[in-house]
């Protein structure tokens, strides 16, 4: 027999027949003893035997889960939407007021809105949170994870990095198209009449609340012309961009509006971007923490189609002085404006408006063509003006209107635009007691309760 005499009952090694049924060498001796040790001694047989179960087993597990992520590659489609893309919130947004969907997970956002007059509403919606969920969309189902990647944080924002993935059968892959065009879209359609007013935020520009409803130009009141000659200049402006890029222009244009506060300024920039269908990015000069870095980095990327809006720019210069004078650090300086202003320079055209009460305080240098190209001083009322905003409280009071104006003239002292407006609105509907009322315009700071 090849194997030799079979192990003895009690499990002991016989030595003679080792080295008597072996050739001699070590190795024979060595595979005789291994096939003693294997035979002889039950627990190393049961031990083989589970050895090789084991391993069965674990190779089908891998096998198993091989098989299922080739499964998974073949009939499953990823979509990874990070947050730093602009449809991550689009997403979010279309999938909270999405009907079919099983969430447990919801978070808040919340959105102040400031209006004009300086209430502020406030807007919760609710979007989903960080985990699973699952949406049917079109007859397909999704799952859709929203998930917090560990410690890191986007610089810029603050806020932690975040991606949504979509997974989805691979023949219904063509859905998720489908699904992120109907949530630009929503997006689209909720800023639709509106302008969008982003303000700074660290190095970035955000949108400041929810997209705000347009002003109508005709809603306000500048002297005759004004408005429609600035409306004309932008236009002409705008329908010229071959024109420039022909000449190697920089395809852009800076206007300067002036005049003392509550004239309406701001608010016909807003009603202009309305009108052009543009939004807003404010800049405010005097912001403590402004630096000229921060400055020229914002305004070489201005979001598309918006206008920029700096305003209060004597601040630059103000704050040179007291600089001087007080020991106060200002963050943007005189020189970091006009680098600022000289350097933006993109393929669209670039619109920016700019506003002072102080025209006197600006430095000539900021005036020169390329930097403000078109000046517009915008003043207090006019008898003009006083009139139209009364006829847009009251319309049709054409003798009330005239006796108000003549009675608001013959006080001989500026009046703003602002002012009239505060006085209208607390006489609303009653054009007499406005006129009665008229002595009080004499006094700028008149509150009116
Ligand atoms: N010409 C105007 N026509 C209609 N409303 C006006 C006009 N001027 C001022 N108002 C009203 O007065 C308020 C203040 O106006 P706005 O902020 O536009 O003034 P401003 O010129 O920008 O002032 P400031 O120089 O202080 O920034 C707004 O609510 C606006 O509706
Ligand atoms: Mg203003």
């Amino acid at each position: 027999m090849e194997n030799g005499s079979p192990p003895k009952p009690d499990g002991s090694f016989d030595l003679d027949e080792i080295r008597n049924s072996s050739d001699g060498s070590m190795t024979g001796m060595a595979k005789r003893l291994f096939h003693q040790v294997m035979q002889g001694n039950p627990y190393f047989a049961a031990g083989g035997g589970l050895m090789i179960l084991g391993s069965g087993l674990a190779l089908a597990r891998s096998g198993i889960i091989r098989g299922s992520r080739l499964l998974y590659r073949q009939l499953l489609v990823d979509l990874e939407i990070p947050s730093k893309d602009k449809s991550y919130l689009w997403f979010l947004e279309w999938m909270s007021k999405h009907p079919n969907r099983s969430s447990r997970h919801l978070s808040v956002e919340t959105n102040f809105i400031q209006h004009d007059n300086g209430a502020v509403t406030t807007k919760f919606s609710l979007v989903p949170g960080p985990g699973n969920h699952i949406i049917r969309y079109k007859g397909a189902f999704m799952l859709i994870k929203r998930e917090r990647s560990g410690k890191m944080i986007d610089m810029t924002s603050g806020t932690p990095f975040e991606t949504v993935t979509l997974t989805t059968l691979y023949r219904d892959r063509h859905l998720f198209g489908d699904m992120l065009l109907e949530a630009k879209n929503l997006a689209v359609k909720a800023k639709d009449g509106k302008t969008v007013v982003f303000t700074s935020w660290g190095p970035e520009w955000r949108p400041f609340g929810q997209p705000k409803a347009k002003r109508s130009l005709p809603s306000v009141i500048l002297d005759k012309d004004i408005k429609q000659n600035i409306l004309k200049d932008v236009q002409e402006f705008m329908n010229n961009g071959k024109w420039y890029f022909e000449r190697g222009i920089p395809y852009r244009r800076g206007y300067l509006l002036y005049g003392p506060p509550g004239s309406g300024k701001t608010s016909f920039i807003q009603a202009l971007a309305g009108e052009l269908d543009y939004n807003i990015c404010i800049m405010n000069l005097s912001e403590a923490n402004l630096t000229d870095d921060r400055l020229n980095h914002l305004m070489n990327n201005i979001p598309e189609r918006s206008i920029l809006l700096l305003e209060d720019i004597d601040a630059a210069f103000n704050q040179r002085k007291q600089s001087a004078e007080k020991g106060f650090q200002s963050g943007v300086t005189f020189s970091g404006l006009l680098n600022a202003l000289d350097g933006v320079a993109s393929s669209e055209e670039t619109i920016t408006f700019m506003t002072t009460n102080h025209p006197d305080r600006l430095d000539p240098a900021i005036l020169r063509p390329g930097r403000v190209d078109y000046k517009a001083f915008i003043g207090n009322a006019t008898r003009y003006q006083i009139y139209q905003m009364f006829l847009k409280f009251y319309p049709g009071e054409i003798e009330h209107g005239e006796e108000f104006c003549r009675k608001a003239m013959a006080l001989g002292v500026p009046i703003s635009t602002a002012q009239l407006q505060g006085l209208f609105v607390f006489c609303k509907d009653a054009p007499e007691a406005a006129i009665e009322m008229v002595p009080t315009l004499a006094s700028p700071d008149h509150v009116f309760h």
